[in-house]
């Protein structure tokens, strides 16, 4: 059972547990956000095999919702770095479920070289396209050859498994958190700090903070220029993923969320998705000399957004700052 479960009762919603929780809070080294009150939430470490990080919460809920439905392969598209392709690839091999991946042409470093290495070791069919538009014109031909051979339409899962069964891993993460500040580990925080590639985590987390209670405002370092990612998209997935718990029997005594709730900020994005920013590549940096291995495309960036707006009144302290990384 999930924390969700006890939360909400009657619902239905099937979770497979595939991580340990609550994964650890603690307090960030003061070098790295100089000035500024800064919790960890170390979700690298989350995932109990293959890879770590956010996209695992993702798959608790999406695969057993793949079983429930008869699906035999995840249909899913990213980057050619994509930690969620890798993620769905190995998570939902060990589930008997096959992913078909078309992914699209981003620029290459050591980083995202290494990611694609795995994931040709992966075992998921890989079909490369060097941009958006030629991924969109071959789908429908990737999704028929599957079809033939599955004798089942393939599962379409939208890029970072950012539909509203993967938004509600992060409302059971928000459950997470107010459990830890409830428990004292740390205290209410004021801004929940997370970077943006494709809003599910962000989503799911400003409905699950808002069901458990705290007045925690999400701020989401947007590092993704491929499609939307703005206040009403993410407002848009958390009030979906709310129908969603509905529709599987929860109760839920919330209005709408607004877009109000949410920061969105694009600033840190640098020219496009993937672009190593001088900003992001610093953090990369300083939180190595701490033991703290991140990356330049997302949790990079959203360590230069701290260093830069930390505890201005557009990220209050005491922040709670997601690292998603998953290394593994
Ligand atoms: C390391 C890392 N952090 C953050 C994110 C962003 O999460 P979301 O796609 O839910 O916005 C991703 C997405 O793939 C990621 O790989």
């Amino acid at each position: 059972m999930a924390l969700l479960h006890d939360h909400l009762p009657g619902l239905t919603l099937e979770h497979l547990p595939l991580g340990s929780t609550p994964t650890p809070v603690r307090r960030l080294e003061a070098d790295l956000v100089p000035g500024v009150e800064v919790w960890l939430k170390d979700e690298s470490r989350f995932g109990d095999g293959g890879w770590g990080g956010n996209k695992v919460r993702k798959l608790e809920w999406i695969i057993p919702e793949a079983h429930r439905r008869g699906v035999r392969t995840l249909f899913t598209v990213g980057g050619i770095g994509t930690h969620w392709g890798l993620a769905a690839a190995l998570y939902g091999r060990e589930h008997g479920l096959r992913t078909l991946l078309g992914l699209v042409d981003q620029p290459i470093d050591d980083h995202v070289r290494e990611q694609l290495a795995r994931l040709q070791a992966s075992g998921a069919e890989l079909h490369r396209y060097r941009d958006q538009r030629r991924l969109k014109l071959a789908a429908p031909w990737l999704v028929a050859r599957t079809t033939l051979r599955d004798r089942r339409m393939p599962w379409y899962l939208p890029a970072g498994g950012s539909n509203p069964f993967g938004a509600t891993a992060y409302v059971d993460a928000a459950l997470e958190i107010a459990g830890q500040v409830r428990a004292g580990l740390l205290p209410e925080p004021a801004s929940v700090v997370t970077a943006v590639g494709s809003g599910g985590t962000a989503a799911g987390l400003a409905l699950g903070l808002r069901l458990a209670g705290l007045r925690t405002r999400v701020f989401g370092v947007v590092v993704n220029d491929s499609f939307p990612l703005d206040a009403p998209v993410i407002v848009g997935l958390a009030n979906r993923t709310a129908d969603l718990l509905r529709e599987r029997g929860a109760s839920i005594d919330l209005g709408p969320l607004e877009s109000v709730n949410v920061t969105m900020r694009t600033d840190w994005l640098g020219q496009t998705y993937g672009d190593p920013t001088p900003a992001s590549m610093e953090a990369v940096a300083a939180a190595e000399r701490d033991q703290l291995l991140l990356e330049p495309v997302y949790t990079g960036k959203s360590l230069a957004a701290m260093r830069d707006v930390g505890g201005r009144s557009e990220m209050p302290e005491p922040i709670l700052w997601l690292n998603t990384h998953g290394p593994r």
